[in-house]
């Protein structure tokens, strides 16, 4: 299981020293949740701060778009040259074109389905990106509870991942913590990412290592 800690719980004030952190901690991706306020009802960072992100990470970034009008915040966020930018299906009019865009910019495209949206939504896509994020709560804040009912889009999006495209990583975001993660690692997640739970305790370390199973 790779970990990719969300910043969006660490303390801003501090938000460098916090990344270094995570990272010296041993985590895999440094997990970046952009919001604009009217995708989601929660507004985060722009490029100004995300830069300040990838000056301290030592680990690539993940950067999450909760975002409208996706094309201009890739356009913005491609020079720190993040590792993935992943994007909301329900948000995207031709993910499919977008997909090909982020990929000739050097950088692994992924797609987000929210908690409503179905795994056979991505089905022709699949071909197509280096990752799936599944959200496992409704976007737009960290320290929310797990949905049950995700386990079985996993399995199903599994299937199709496994037929389809098997070098595809299966990510899900949203109240994981060591209490989930054994059940998130036997329906086939690869990469989790945690916010609250990481950066609510005082040894990430600890933290991370008991994600990594
Ligand atoms: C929610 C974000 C998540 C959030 C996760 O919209 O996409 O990345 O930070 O927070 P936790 O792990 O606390 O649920
Ligand atoms: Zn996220």
């Amino acid at each position: 299981m790779l970990v990719a800690p969300s910043v969006l719980s660490a303390d801003f004030g501090n938000l460098a020293r916090d990344v270094r952190a995570i990272c010296d901690a041993g985590c895999d991706l440094v997990h970046v949740d952009v919001m604009d306020g009217h995708f989601v009802p929660n507004l985060t960072i722009g490029p100004v701060v995300v830069s300040a992100i990838a000056a301290a990470a030592t680990k690539p970034l993940d950067i999450h778009l909760m975002v409208e009008n996706n094309t201009f915040f890739v356009d913005l966020f491609a020079p720190l040259k993040p590792e993935f930018i992943t994007f909301h299906i329900e948000e995207e009019k031709h993910p499919h074109r977008l997909i090909q865009y982020i990929r000739s910019l050097r950088i692994r495209p992924g797609i987000v389905l929210n908690p409503h949206t179905p795994a056979e939504a991505v089905e022709y896509l699949l071909g197509d990106v280096d990752m799936v994020l599944v959200m496992s709560v409704n976007p737009g804040f960290g320290g929310q509870k797990f949905i049950p009912t995700i386990i079985e889009k996993i399995q199903r999006l599994k299937v199709l991942r496994d037929r389809i495209n098997p070098d595809c990583l299966i990510e899900i975001d949203g109240g994981v913590g060591s209490s989930n993660i054994h059940e998130l690692k036997d329906v086939g997640v690869d990469v989790c990412v945690a916010g609250s739970y990481v950066f609510g305790q005082e040894d990430y370390k600890a933290a991370i290592k008991s994600l990594k199973i």
